[in-house]
């Protein structure tokens, strides 16, 4: 097997972006808005939207990784890296399901799903730090920066250094 499922592979790239793009633009500019500004209650609708779609694209990404035939793990040609990469790619899916926890331990905290989806009309809090989960979801959005950071520069190495083109297990074509 040298590819991965077509099914993974397109799963993969979209949720990547979506996952920058809450990452860098929409959490970010969440956090600059004020709780009193008339924007905010869109700018939450989206990324609430946003972030559960990714939960849910994640999970059904488990599954069919789950059920679906994969290229043996690639080497990097050093057992310390094969293990780095492997404990990566846990910590990578750990990490965005505990972003999509956090954000949900936020909407519960603060009651959003009724604010913002049922409109029941009751007041934001002044500040969503209030809450220990609006905390975790920046701490867990630095170390997912990170890891991804990491795993981008693992992609730059077996591509110029390896020149092994690691990059078209995760890209389709013929998988045999
Ligand atoms: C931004 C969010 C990203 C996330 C959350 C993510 C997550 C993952 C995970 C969990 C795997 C392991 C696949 C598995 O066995 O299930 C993987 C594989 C891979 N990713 Fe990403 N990825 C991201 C972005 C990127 C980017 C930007 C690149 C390239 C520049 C990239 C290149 C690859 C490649 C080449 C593999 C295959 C590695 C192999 O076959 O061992 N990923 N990714
Ligand atoms: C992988 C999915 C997610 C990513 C990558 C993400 C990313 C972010 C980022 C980067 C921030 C700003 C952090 C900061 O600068 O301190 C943020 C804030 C926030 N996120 Fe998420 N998020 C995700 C999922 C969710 C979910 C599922 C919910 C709710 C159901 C949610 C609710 C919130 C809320 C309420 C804020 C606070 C905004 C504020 O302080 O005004 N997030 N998110």
């Amino acid at each position: 097997m040298k590819r991965y499922h077509p099914l993974l592979v397109g799963l993969h790239w979209l949720v990547a972006v979506m996952i920058l793009v809450a990452l860098l633009i929409g959490g970010p500019s969440l956090a600059e808005m004020k709780n009193s500004d008339p924007e905010k209650m869109f700018g939450l609708t989206g990324h609430m939207i946003w972030g559960l779609s990714i939960g849910a694209l994640m999970i059904v990404r488990l599954a069919m990784r789950a059920f679906s035939k994969r290229p043996l793990p690639a080497s990097a040609g050093n057992a310390l890296l094969n293990s780095g990469a492997k404990f990566a790619h846990l910590g990578l899916y750990v990490l965005v399901l505990a972003m999509v926890a956090s954000g949900l331990g936020i909407a519960i905290s603060a009651d959003l799903f009724a604010i913002v989806f049922s409109g029941s009309g009751a007041p934001l809090p002044a500040d969503f730090s209030i809450y220990a989960a609006r905390q975790a979801h920046a701490v867990i959005a630095t170390l997912l920066l990170i890891l991804i950071g990491l795993h981008i520069a693992g992609w730059v190495y077996h591509q110029f250094y390896l020149q092994d083109r690691l990059i078209s297990r995760m890209w389709f074509g013929k998988r045999t």
